[in-house]
């Protein structure tokens, strides 16, 4: 059975109260950091300084998502703040296996990122230099948006290329996932997963991150059924 992990995004947190936050969801197996540009996407969250803030205030493994433009420039930075994973969007960088090279050399976990519309393709011949491989199921921007399923035909794309590959990629679902849509995505093959607003709009987050943990090994999808 493949790990399992459950990454909430703080997007829907209370930006407030960020380090509280961060300790409501101690099961959390990393904190998703939605860093937003509002160039690469219609929305403006936060950049280097709270994560600088974060990385000062927490333990926890930081997993910043970029859409930002020219991650090129931009993106080894995080890495030099502490983010233990970044990841960048495969629609906005230049010259990614480049880009992959300088956050590795920084310590970085290195992270691709694809919009709905984008096929597994655009990242079929780097997957050799990734560690992640993050699946967008909602145009990026905004949290608590509807999960989109016609992009479980390409999560099941990508996990046939990870595993005829030699090495461990992590398979990571972003956007609308909750108890109601997790199952799908185990099914689908993915392992790692973002959950914003099912985590923060609940009476009790660490909980729901128990519960999508739970729900997520309890499918066992195809491949497991040897
Ligand atoms: C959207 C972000 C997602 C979002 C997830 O652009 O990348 O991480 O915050 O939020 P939910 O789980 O509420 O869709
Ligand atoms: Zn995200």
């Amino acid at each position: 059975m493949a790990t399992i992990r459950i990454t909430p995004s703080i997007l829907n947190g209370d930006f407030t109260r960020l380090r509280e936050e961060i300790a409501r969801i101690p099961s959390a197996d990393a904190i998703h950091l939605d860093v937003m540009d509002n160039h690469f996407v219609p929305n403006l969250t936060f950049g280097l300084p709270v994560v600088q803030s974060m990385r000062a205030a927490t333990s926890a493994m930081l997993d910043a998502h970029l859409m930002i433009e020219d991650p090129d420039r931009w993106a080894p930075a995080y890495a030099e703040a502490g983010a233990e994973s970044v990841t960048f969007h495969i629609e906005a960088a230049h010259a990614p296996v480049r880009l992959a090279q300088e956050l590795r050399a920084r310590g970085a976990r290195v992270g691709v990122a694809l919009n709905p519309a984008t096929g597994a393709d655009a990242v079929a011949g780097i997957l050799d230099v990734v560690d992640t491989v993050l699946v967008m199921s909602v145009e990026p921007g905004f949290g608590a948006q509807p999960f989109l399923d016609l992009v479980l035909p390409k999560v099941a794309a990508l996990r046939r290329l990870i595993d005829a590959g030699s090495r461990e990629v992590w398979l990571q679902m972003d956007g609308g996932v909750s108890l109601e849509t997790i199952g799908r995505c185990v099914d689908a093959g993915a392992d790692t997963f973002v959950a914003g607003s099912a985590v923060f709009r609940s009476d009790d987050p660490d909980e729901m991150v128990r519960q999508l943990r739970a729900a997520a090994n309890d499918r066992h999808p195809a491949t497991d059924l040897g």
